[in-house]
């Protein structure tokens, strides 16, 4: 029986949040099975239980709540995945993940996990454009991150700018494009 391949869905804190949710619904008629990880910073925008719903999955936000088993979180689901797509993506966790920084569960799964990574930023225009911000997007190119936009478009300031996030349907190909 062919097996259902595995996707998470990482959700940062940007006001785009709740486009996830769009993205999540497109994947899973697509047949792919959907666990979403969550930043703390991204429960100030969207609640878990809106992807609990539209996953039927658990929504993972922490790495420190106690597990059933011996089965750290963080490896576990690194493993289990065969791709993750981080959408939107913060400028802070753009310049995590280019640093290794692993200070969250979404962080240390992106570091632990040989899955690829389809990461779609979303952000203010001038926080865009900021040479670190481009810097950091630069990096984890190199480090082989597939990255998706922004576009120019309405941004949460109301001005019309870069920092935009994809279209949901163009993240969907790119991720079906890209799954191993
Ligand atoms: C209303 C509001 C909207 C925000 N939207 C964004 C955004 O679109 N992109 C971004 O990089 N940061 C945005 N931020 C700032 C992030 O939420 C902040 O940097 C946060 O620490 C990111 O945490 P995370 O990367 O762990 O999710 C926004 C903040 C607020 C209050």
């Amino acid at each position: 029986m062919k097996k259902i391949k595995e996707i998470i869905l990482g959700v940062t804190g940007s006001i785009s949040a709740y486009k996830a949710c769009d993205l999540l619904r497109f994947l899973k008629k697509s047949g792919f099975n959907i666990r979403v990880v969550m930043t703390e910073e991204a429960t100030n925008f969207i609640k878990p239980l809106t992807f609990q719903a539209l996953s039927g999955n658990e929504v993972y936000i922490n790495m420190f709540t106690e597990n059933t088993s011996w089965n750290p979180k963080h490896i576990a689901l690194a493993k289990a995945a065969d791709i993750i797509v981080i959408a939107p993506a913060t400028a802070n966790f753009i310049a995590k993940l280019a640093n290794g920084i692993c200070d969250d569960l979404l962080s240390c799964i992106c570091v632990a996990t040989r899955a690829k990574i389809v990461l779609c930023p979303a952000m203010n225009e001038n926080m865009y454009k900021h040479k670190a911000v481009q810097d950091n997007v630069r990096k984890i190119k190199e480090l082989g991150v597939i990255i998706v936009g922004p576009v120019k478009g309405r941004l949460a300031s109301g001005d019309i700018g870069i920092g935009h996030m994809v279209e949901v349907e163009d993240i969907v190909r790119v991720t079906k494009r890209s799954i191993k």
